[in-house]
């Protein structure tokens, strides 16, 4: 019998200080290293220690049904944070998604990261008007009555702002969760009409090679599109998860721009105005431009770039003793699928590959695991992606050294965690 023939077989590492291969995942894999192996990722948890009891609430009837859910109150602990607001106003700034308390790929609406210049604005979709102009033979102004009968696609795409994870840079590693050092990014099914259709009954002057998009924010914030963008995989997005957008990330409808930075995919979408070049708005001259360790600022930086972060075991997720455990993160890339994610348990001087958990999408959070048997002993876990075109995501010294200090968007150095003796995981530069 292959269980009891393997269940003395010692688990196939394939990097130093005990990562495992990552085949461990596979239903195969798992019973030839014998039943129960997996279970020793919570080895006591699994141990009844007293006979169930019929829990009191079980005796009485529940709660009545509602027309519109809620999560349980055990879990309303989770929330964004970080929340942080400029002096003297209440709605512009950012909060972070709580990246290591979600699983799967998909961030809850209500948890998706948040980033406004000024507030959210309380929209009525029935007066709410797209105006397409400019560069084209016909303006065109449509309702969402008007847009709702166009052919619709969906996509379980990621949004990420320019300026994630710029903690990173700081001279001393910031002591903060994954998702406060990286949660300016969530990944969510869209739901809308592709631009290139629009723009095609509008009929685009062969001049044009970029476009203007500005919000109906009292900030009218507006960035500039490059025609080729707008007509491979743009989409006026109208559904997030599976209902209508919600305010705070742009009802009723947004610009979605597929694996571009976050402020390009512009909210409360009101106005596209086709032009020849771009229009320099203060959104992308005043800020969300790289400057250079020589001073001189880089424009119209767009994709992400590569990235990953372990959010299992990570900041506020320690371990309980030596023994068997999953490492699991997100890995994604603004220029395609994820190809590849090695994973080092001492400090980067050996590589294992992780398993790639199924859906592998474009532009998409892919989740990742490998299993790690820990000795007990000090170690530092990092992940490292690859993407379909060959970026390798690259260590925090890399970064620094093409990218300097001083202006720092587009942030996508390794995460590196120490895990200590006593099971305590902190954030540490390696
Ligand atoms: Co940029």
């Amino acid at each position: 019998m292959i269980e009891s023939k393997s269940k003395n077989a010692a688990p196939e590492t394939v990097a130093g200080n005990g990562l495992l291969h990552r085949r461990i995942f596979l239903t195969r894999g798992a019973a030839l290293l014998g039943a129960g192996s997996l279970g020793l990722l919570t080895p006591t948890l699994a141990v009844a220690q007293v006979a169930p009891e019929m829990p009191v609430l079980a005796k009485v009837p529940g709660a009545a049904l509602s027309g519109y859910g809620n999560r349980s109150v055990f879990e309303e602990g989770i929330k964004r944070y970080n929340i942080r607001t400029y002096p003297g106003t209440t709605g512009s700034g950012g909060s972070w998604t709580p990246l290591e308390s979600l699983e799967g790929i998909i961030t809850p609406s209500a948890l998706h990261f948040e980033r406004h210049h000024s507030g959210i604005p309380d929209i009525n979709p029935d007066v709410h008007r797209l105006l397409i102009h400019g560069l084209v033979d016909r303006p065109l102004i449509f309702s969402m009555d008007a847009l709702s009968r166009y052919p619709m696609v969906s996509r379980i795409q990621f949004i990420e702002c320019s300026g994630n994870s710029r903690v990173g840079t700081a001279p001393k590693p910031v002591q903060m969760t994954a998702g406060g050092l990286h949660g300016l990014f969530s990944c969510s099914e869209w739901t809308g009409v592709p631009l290139s259709i629009l723009l095609e009954e509008a009929g685009v002057d062969p001049k044009a090679g970029w476009l203007l998009a500005e919000g109906a924010d009292s900030a009218a914030m507006a960035r500039s599109v490059p025609m080729a963008k707008a007509m491979d995989d743009a989409l006026i997005a109208l559904y997030q998860n599976g209902e209508r957008l919600r305010p705070s990330n742009g009802y009723p409808m947004r610009l979605f721009l597929p694996g571009y930075e976050g402020n390009m995919s512009v909210k409360w979408l009101r106005r596209i105005k086709v032009t020849s070049g771009p229009t320099m708005t203060r959104d992308e001259t005043a800020e969300y431009t790289d400057t250079r360790p020589d001073g001189s600022s880089l424009m119209f930086t767009f994709p992400m770039e590569v990235k990953s972060v372990i959010t299992a075991p990570s900041f506020g997720r320690n371990l309980q003793g030596a023994g068997l455990y999953e490492i699991s993160g997100m890995a994604w890339s603004g220029a395609g699928k994820i190809a590849r994610v090695d994973v080092s348990v001492d400090g980067g001087q050996t590589w294992g590959q992780a398993a790639l958990s199924e859906p592998v999408l474009s532009k998409a959070v892919t989740r990742f695991r490998v299993a790690w048997q820990w000795n007990g002993g000090p170690a530092v876990i990092m992940s490292r992606a690859v993407d379909d075109s060959g970026a390798v995501q690259p260590n925090r010294a890399q970064f620094l050294a093409a990218r300097g200090l001083k202006r720092n968007y587009h942030y996508n150095a390794i995460q590196s965690w120490k895990v200590a003796a006593n099971g305590e995981v902190s954030n540490v530069y390696a």
